[in-house]
């Protein structure tokens, strides 16, 4: 094996709570165990194309296991938009003389990843999404904090929706899984769970809501995640902003569908769009302990030389995985965990 010694770190793509706890596992481990030289690259892959980076010491790790966000910045920047970026990337790599680079992201930075690591490039990769439908690993860190804070949030929303006897609308992340949607769906007691994975009938949720009127319940809480749409109407979706790497900008599905809920039961409809609140702030403890398991991991990765490998959680044990299989398809709900929650619609 070839002697390591200048490993980078980046973060891309949304942000996600337990990304520093990644960040201090990796340059702790790094510099403790390994005696590497841990660079920062500042802002995704945009550092790497602008050549932004900083030096990472213990010091610079200290204080931030318990904060949101990301000390190094991150952005949606693709580094394979077209030949010159990729280029630049593979440029910039060398010039920082990186025996390895780890990239900490959901599928797309992981597929940029895997793209550069068959140009050549020593690339180690850690799943990250709060959405938790990466391929390849059972649990992503930062979906436990998003699913306290939406659980938080319905349960604030039962008083008032029951004080004014309406029908509230919560839409949650989650733009190819319901993950979100159904886990504080189920926690916080939500009538009717909509996700992207199952298109959903107006009808259906109109009579769930109407049953539960019939039961003298005057009111209920609806469940929605943003990549949630009714059957043939993906138009529910439509934005006119998409980012670098072609997804369409959500965000909005909650106030078509509490439009249509109006004028189909006549009730008093709002909306809650819950949004980034969902990603900011502190992470929970078990996204803390999650990220920190997946860094050392990483970290050890990148000292037996195994490119093109992510950590992963599989079972109770987080081990090296190919990235690959992040990327062969995205983690759905599972169809058993929906069925639990649809003992309670209605
Ligand atoms: O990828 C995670 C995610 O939280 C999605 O659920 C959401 O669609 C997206 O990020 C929004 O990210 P941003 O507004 O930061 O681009």
């Amino acid at each position: 094996m070839g002697k390591i010694s200048r490993v980078g770190i980046l973060t891309g793509g949304g942000d996600c709570p337990g990304l520093n706890a990644v960040i201090r596992a990796i340059v702790v481990r790094g510099i403790r165990k390994y005696n590497f030289k841990m660079i920062g690259v500042l802002n995704g892959w945009a550092g790497v194309l602008d050549y932004d980076w900083i030096e990472l010491t213990r010091e610079s790790v200290s204080g931030i296991l318990h904060r949101g966000g990301t000390i190094l910045g991150t952005s949606r920047t693709n580094p394979m938009k077209n030949d010159q970026t990729m280029k630049l990337c593979i440029e910039n790599y060398n010039k920082l003389r990186l025996d390895a680079l780890i990239t900490i992201g959901g599928d797309d930075t992981l597929g940029a990843a895997n793209k550069l690591c068959a140009e050549g490039l020593h690339i180690v990769g850690v799943p990250k999404t709060i959405d938790n439908d990466v391929g390849g690993t059972d649990y992503t860190f930062g979906f436990d904090t998003a699913v306290e804070i939406a659980t938080e949030a319905i349960d604030r929303l039962h008083s008032t929706a029951e004080a004014h006897h309406r029908v509230i609308v919560v839409e949650v992340m989650g733009r190819h899984a319901g993950w979100i949607a159904a886990y504080s769906g189920i926690a916080g007691g939500a009538d009717m769970i909509l996700i992207p994975e199952k298109p959903f009938d107006l009808e259906d949720v109109v009579q769930a809501i109407n049953a539960r009127r019939e039961r003298g319940k005057k009111f209920s809480i609806v469940v929605i995640a943003e990549g949630a749409y009714p059957k043939g109407r993906k138009d529910y979706l439509q934005s006119d902003k998409i980012d670098d790497f072609g997804h369409v900008h959500l965000g909005g599905v909650g106030t078509n569908l509490a439009h249509d809920l109006e004028k189909m039961t006549g009730m008093d409809v709002r909306t809650t769009i819950l949004g980034h609140t969902q990603r900011g702030g502190t992470p929970s403890a078990w996204d803390r302990v999650l990220g920190t398991r997946y860094g050392i991991c990483a970290c050890d990765i990148v000292a037996n030389e195994q490119w093109g490998y992510m950590s992963a959680q599989r079972g109770f044990e987080i081990i090296p995985v190919p990235l690959a299989d992040a990327l062969k398809s995205n983690k759905r709900l599972p169809e058993s965990v929906y069925e639990v929650a649809k003992n309670f619609f209605g």
